[in-house]
């Protein structure tokens, strides 16, 4: 159990306690807003949720006819995003599956991945891999769609510590640290329940610039298309979030296509 890594441990009902105050209905709706503006994709196209969660954006997208999967690690989150699905009689395919293991190859049409559940893995190749697994699930020419948080925005706002009160007399005490040789940002978490349970969590995740977000992106073979700084598509800053685009080039391997792509309209790279 010691081994368990803190990804393994974290999502489940303290991520849902800590985390569902601040998901209203219209902040989740808003983001779905912002993802389809984005991918800019027709309805019925395939889309790969990676990593997401209990389906929070995987069924509204649904809702609104795109061909959804949802891949995550987490088995609770993945048996209520089944019973919530079910309950709004939405088809989504679930997959419970590490992010280092996507198990389609030239399937889908965009892959996307919300609210920082990119850079948990323990060393830069792993997470390097997923991206390149995510480019053997995209179709030639499909999209990525990466949004995460900032790491301009968490340096320029780092405090060692956070006390948060929730109305329910739940207290979540964070301690954070910068580790400045591996750009990992890492909290300690200790939630105080009203019992007056004691409950402690790890996290840790590595921060990316633009730039390294662009080489990563590059190396993999998405070719980078467009930044913002938030799924409403407002322009990146100091302290924004990070959204990041990127294609799958549109020829298989060997095929030569002489006639020129058009691009969608955004922050070209
Ligand atoms: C911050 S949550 C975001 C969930 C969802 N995208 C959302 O916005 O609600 C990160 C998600 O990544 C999942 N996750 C963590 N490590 C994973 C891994 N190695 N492979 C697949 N999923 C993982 C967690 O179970 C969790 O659902």
């Amino acid at each position: 159990m010691n081994d368990t890594v803190w990804y393994q441990k974290f999502f489940g009902e303290d991520y849902l306690r800590i985390y569902t105050p601040f998901f209203s209905e219209e902040k989740t709706l808003r983001e779905v807003d912002g993802i389809s503006k984005l991918l800019n994709l027709p309805v019925g196209s395939s889309i790969l949720d990676l990593c997401c969660g209990y389906g929070r954006h995987a069924i509204p997208l649904a809702q609104r006819g795109y061909q959804m999967t949802g891949l995550d690690l987490s088995e609770p989150f993945l048996q209520r995003a089944r019973a919530d699905a079910l309950a709004q009689g939405v088809q989504v395919e679930w997959v419970h599956s590490d992010m280092r293991h996507i198990p389609f190859e030239n399937t889908f049409d965009a892959a996307i991945s919300i609210f920082t559940s990119f850079g948990y893995l323990e060393n830069e190749e792993e997470n390097l891999h997923v991206l390149q697994q995510v480019h053997n699930a995209l179709k030639p020419g499909g999209l990525f769609l990466l949004e995460s948080v900032y790491q301009n925005k968490v340096v320029r706002s780092f405090s060692p510590h956070g006390i948060f009160r929730y109305n329910d007399g739940l207290l979540v005490l964070e301690e954070r640290s910068l580790d400045l040789l591996s750009s990992r940002y890492n909290i300690h978490i200790t939630m105080l329940t009203p019992t007056g349970q004691r409950i402690e969590h790890e996290q840790s995740v590595r921060l990316y610039t633009l730039s390294e977000v662009v080489r990563m992106f590059t190396t993999v073979g998405l070719r980078p298309q467009a930044y913002y700084g938030g799924l409403d598509g407002s322009a990146l800053s100091m302290d924004s979030r990070l959204v990041v685009i990127g294609r799958k080039s549109p020829h298989r391997l060997g095929t030569i296509n002489w006639a020129p792509t058009s691009e969608k309209p955004g922050i070209a790279l």
